[in-house]
């Protein structure tokens, strides 16, 4: 979508004052709920996160039932209160392609071979939404499905990158510019938006999708920006789990 709004200035300067390798801060702490087997609550930019995991437990009904291995059940929901205009409560095709993608993605670092019949329940609450939702509630599911104590490969990271300001104010198309996690302007008047999620250790792709067009070289360069933003992110998630468990030991001792 265009706009009139000058998403990056002559200086490289984003509307939020960020650089174009710049992350929003993020907050992340492990284990926030009682009664979920794992959680986690994330705050990235305006976004705010809140993620319960349950399981493993026997998939009902059990025509879900897979034999051989778990199912990861991710539900991503947006509160209606999350964003500008009141969204209607329930599913919709957007949360059903979210949930579904994370679904797979998460499927690709829990051992799910360790438990045929099974069921992990993975869910995700968008409380506020401000651009990049999918890759904070997968980063969130990481993080809680670890507190939960449930086998990975790997804990899950998701970040995106993306192009803006290929169109100046008086309509005259420019090169654009690749830049780290876009904020909601840069989303909605953006000119591409590319999330991923990866596996930290080994850098497998976890989730990729695209939004808008790149050409190669914007898409490598943007592929390495969100690949580093990932890193970053991982980091602060290994902090909020070491800092969960550091304070119940504190408790026993
Ligand atoms: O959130 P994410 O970037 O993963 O997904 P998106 O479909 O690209 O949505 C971008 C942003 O649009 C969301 O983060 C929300 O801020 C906003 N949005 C909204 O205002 N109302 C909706 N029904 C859906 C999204």
């Amino acid at each position: 979508m265009k706009s009139d709004i000058e998403l990056i200035d002559a200086n490289g300067k984003r509307l939020d004052g960020r650089t174009n390798d710049q992350l929003r801060d993020v907050k992340i702490e492990a284990g926030v709920l009682h009664r979920a087997d794992g959680s986690c609550y994330l705050e990235w930019g305006g976004n705010k996160v809140v993620v319960a995991v349950y399981g493993p437990r026997e998939a009902i009904p059990r025509h879900t039932q897979d034999p051989l291995r778990a199912i990861v059940n991710a539900r991503y929901n947006m509160a209606a209160f999350s964003v500008d205009d009141r969204k209607r409560p329930g599913p919709d095709r957007r949360s059903r392609e979210i949930s579904k993608v994370i679904s797979e993605a998460l499927e690709k670092v829990v051992l799910i071979d360790l438990y045929p019949r099974a069921a992990i329940d993975v869910n995700i609450e968008i409380l506020d939404a401000e651009a990049g939702t999918r890759c904070a509630g997968l980063t969130a599911a990481g993080v809680a499905l670890a507190d939960a104590g449930i086998p990975m490969k790997d804990i899950p990271v998701g970040c995106a990158a993306g192009k803006i300001g290929a169109e100046t104010k008086d309509g005259k198309v420019s090169g654009g510019h690749v830049v780290l996690d876009l904020g909601k302007e840069e989303d909605n008047f953006g000119d591409a938006d590319l999330p991923i999620a990866i596996s930290p250790r080994t850098d497998e792709i976890l989730l990729l999708q695209m939004d808008g067009h790149l050409t190669v070289e914007e898409f490598n360069k943007a592929m390495e920006l969100a690949m580093k933003g990932c890193h970053d992110v991982s980091k602060l998630q290994k902090d909020a789990l070491i800092n969960k468990y550091a304070a119940d030991v504190e408790e026993v001792e």
